[in-house]
């Protein structure tokens, strides 16, 4: 049985459909800060496929603990944590209790029900500000906010872990810059409040909700000035938690792999790619960068193909297009 935290949210549920499909046994939790019951339901309906469900908080250790004594667990992906990188600036505190000490509750239930697998959500954020592109997993790390600093912690903490403990086996991804929804149209990111990321704010400025789209720079030193990233469409995300679960089964210690397609998209190939899969206006605006923004980020992704057997296979436009179906009737 795999516990998937989180799993309401964005990745879990798209991850949820992926182990599902893979005829695993699931059992979920997540305490709804950012996302909804209802995406649950639209797991089940994607499937066919039921599983049980807490609605839990990391941060309360006995109600954690119900999830472990009433299931045989035996592998954890932890999906559940706060991401908002200017909120975690404003309240780091509020970021190092759930996403620390969550986790630490996390990994101490963990311990005493001898769970030894587990696949974390990292991110590109721990390599700051990239010297070089493509970014291979062994590049320098810090962070330059509190959010970063909770995945550079959390890191930390799992690698320790792997140290003290020969049969643990951990599975840090650092996802780049995940977009996209399930082809059904019943799951996609739905995040609760004012988005911060480039794609839905798109949508938003295609929907109408926002009069238009911030262009954070067109003055960086990339092919059209405006920033670069890596954009991986939330399905392979998904399969990629499974190719990594498969590889813990047959390894111990901890494992590092970036998981991007390895092809840098500007801002402007962004807006005019979602434009024409769409048949859609997204108006927008040139306004200064925002503090903070590198100007391009991508992934070498060749370990995870070398040692997972997996890599990314959507295009841009299949993420384009999936994200606009998922928002567009909302
Ligand atoms: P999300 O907000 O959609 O999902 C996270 C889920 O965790 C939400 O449903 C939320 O309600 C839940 N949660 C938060 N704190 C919790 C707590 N204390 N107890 C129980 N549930 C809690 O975010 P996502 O995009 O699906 O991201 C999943 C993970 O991947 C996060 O750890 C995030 O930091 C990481 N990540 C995301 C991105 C991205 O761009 N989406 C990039 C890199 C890493
Ligand atoms: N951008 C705009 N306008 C917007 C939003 C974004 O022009 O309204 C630009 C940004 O300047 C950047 C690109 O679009 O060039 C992507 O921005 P996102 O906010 O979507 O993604 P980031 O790469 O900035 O951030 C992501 C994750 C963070 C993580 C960071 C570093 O969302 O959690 O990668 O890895 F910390």
């Amino acid at each position: 049985m795999i516990l998937v935290t989180g799993m309401a949210g964005y990745i879990g549920s798209h991850t949820a459909v992926a182990l599902l499909e893979d005829g695993r046994q699931i059992v979920g939790m997540d305490n709804f800060y950012n996302s909804s019951p209802s995406a649950l339901d639209a797991v089940k309906k994607i499937t066919g496929k039921d599983f049980a469900f807490y609605n839990a908080d990391l941060r309360d250790k006995e109600g954690m603990r119900r999830i472990f004594e009433e299931n045989s667990i035996d592998a954890v992906i932890h999906f559940a944590g706060l991401k908002a990188v200017g909120e975690s600036v404003e309240k780091p505190l509020l970021y190092y209790e759930n996403n620390i000490s969550g986790t630490v509750n996390l990994l101490e239930l963990m311990q005493e029900y001898g769970v030894k697998r587990f696949v974390f959500s990292s991110s590109a954020t721990v390599y700051g500000e990239p010297d070089h592109v493509p970014i291979e997993e062994d590049a320098p790390n810090s962070a330059t906010n509190p959010y970063g600093r909770t995945k550079l912690y959390i890191e930390g903490i799992l690698k320790d872990m792997c140290v003290a403990d020969k049969k643990f086996s951990v599975a840090l991804l650092r996802y780049f810059n995940p977009i996209g929804a399930h082809e059904s149209g019943l799951i996609g990111e739905n995040p609760n409040g004012i988005p911060n990321n480039l794609m839905p704010r798109i949508c938003q400025a295609a929907k109408g909700i926002m009069p238009f789209l911030t262009v954070y720079g067109d003055d960086y030193p990339t092919k059209d000035g405006t920033g670069v990233r890596d954009y991986i469409h939330v399905c392979d995300l998904a399969e990629g938690h499974l190719a990594a679960l498969k590889k813990l089964e047959k390894s111990t210690g901890a494992l590092i792999y970036n998981l991007g397609t390895g092809i840098g998209y500007s801002v402007y190939e962004m807006i005019h790619t979602f434009m024409k899969v769409n048949s859609v206006n997204v108006p927008y605006k040139v306004c200064p960068r925002r503090a903070g923004d590198v100007p391009t980020v991508y992934a070498n992704p060749d370990k995870a193909l070398n040692e997972l057997g997996w890599r990314a296979e959507r295009t841009l436009e299949d993420m384009c297009k999936s994200s606009w179906e998922f928002v567009k009737n909302k």
